[in-house]
């Protein structure tokens, strides 16, 4: 039986500030760490996805195509309750070398009609130390049933031209623990962050990230959803020429759309950012065809039906964030729920049929 306590709560937690909404939320999950808890959540809660669903993304064995986008756990405190309610991945970070703040607060700022979100968190962090304890102390058992991957940024203050060091330091330090690295070139909330998506510079990135990487780790690049089709190729070349994994696509936008009104700077994300990331996702499918790059989409998922239209599009997974906030944790059982009954699956990494609507 499925229960669903979101709903019964959904109201109170939209009263709440967003970030004191999440941090009891991350709160609550870290409960999960206890094996009781866990066992509720996985066998009473949410219901697990099926075999039918599995595939595999940059090499490595997902039970799910939907995925937990960066963000939702910077820190590494809730992965036991992010993994019960049947996701395939996680992605954990944005970790930093060195611990900070982040912005000012207020910073996240919640769009109820519209679904939507916008954050200029700015990064902050428990750094690498306490984030390496946190992932370390993950038993085996949990580790064999989800995928973590690790996304990793620069401290503020540390210069763009320079800032290499920090990348490979992130890289060599956690890369024994991680399933996979993410290296985020594109949030738009830590200044200079975007400019590393030329080719010159991605490229230096990519090669210290590597030069730390002993374990081979796959490696996979984030995005901008506010690239031009030009600088898209481009990148998507420099990534398959640097031998990187997979591409995820896309972040937040600083674009805005029409008769949308707010004042607040940083991050879009949510629905409405469903349409400034589907030219690039389909951008850097199309590109990537042929390739070995695996493509993670992402960018106002919260149903099967945007699931099935990016894995139509040539996406070999998606990840989610927004669509969490507004729809409660079930979100995952239902799109799984959904997917594995349709043929969507056909879709997945390895299938032949490409014929398909949910
Ligand atoms: C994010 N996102 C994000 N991405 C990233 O690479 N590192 C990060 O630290 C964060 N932090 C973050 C915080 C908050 C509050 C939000 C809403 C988002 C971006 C996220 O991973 C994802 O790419 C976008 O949010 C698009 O997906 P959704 O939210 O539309 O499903």
């Amino acid at each position: 039986m499925m229960l669903t306590p979101y709903k019964l709560l959904k109201p109170l937690v939209m009263t709440l500030d967003p970030e004191k909404a999440h941090k009891m939320a991350l709160g609550l999950g870290s409960l999960a760490s206890y094996p009781p808890v866990s066992w509720v959540l996985k066998s009473l809660v949410f219901q697990q996805p099926s075999a039918k669903i599995s595939c595999s993304v940059m090499g490595l064995p997902l039970r799910s195509p939907v995925c937990i986008a960066a963000g939702l756990d910077k820190d590494c405190q809730a992965v036991e309750a992010l993994s019960a309610t049947g996701v395939g991945a996680i992605e954990l970070g944005t970790v930093t070398p060195e611990p900070q703040p982040g912005n000012p607060s207020p910073r996240m700022f919640r769009f109820t009609e519209q679904r939507s979100l916008i954050n200029r968190l700015g990064f902050p962090s428990c750094g690498l130390a306490v984030f390496k304890v946190r992932l370390g102390n993950i038993s085996a058992r949990q580790r064999s049933e989800i995928i973590l991957g690790v996304n990793i940024g620069k401290n503020k203050d540390t210069p763009i031209e320079s800032c290499e060091s920090d990348y490979e330091r992130c890289s060599s330090e956690i890369g024994e623990l991680a399933d996979y690295l993410t290296i985020n070139v594109s949030s738009p909330n830590t200044p200079g962050l975007r400019a590393l998506q030329t080719p010159e510079m991605l490229t230096r990135v990519i090669r210290a990230v590597q030069h730390g990487n002993k374990f081979c780790k796959p490696v996979a690049v984030k995005i901008s959803p506010d690239c031009t089709i030009e600088q898209i190729f481009e990148l998507v070349d420099c990534c398959i020429a640097e031998k990187i994994s997979g591409i995820i696509a896309t972040n937040t936008t600083l674009w805005r759309p029409e008769g949308f009104v707010s004042e607040e700077a940083g991050g879009l994300s949510g629905e409405l950012l469903r349409d400034q990331a589907l030219p690039t996702i389909d951008a850097v499918c199309k590109r990537a065809r042929g390739s070995r790059l695996s493509v993670i989409g992402a960018g106002g998922v919260s149903s099967s039906l945007d699931v099935a239209k990016l894995l139509q599009l040539g996406c070999d997974a998606v990840q989610l964030y927004s669509g969490l906030v507004f729809e409660g944790p079930g979100l995952i059982s239902r799109i799984n729920r959904e997917i594995g009954n349709s043929n969507v699956s056909n879709h997945l990494p390895g299938s032949t049929s490409l014929t398909q609507t949910v």
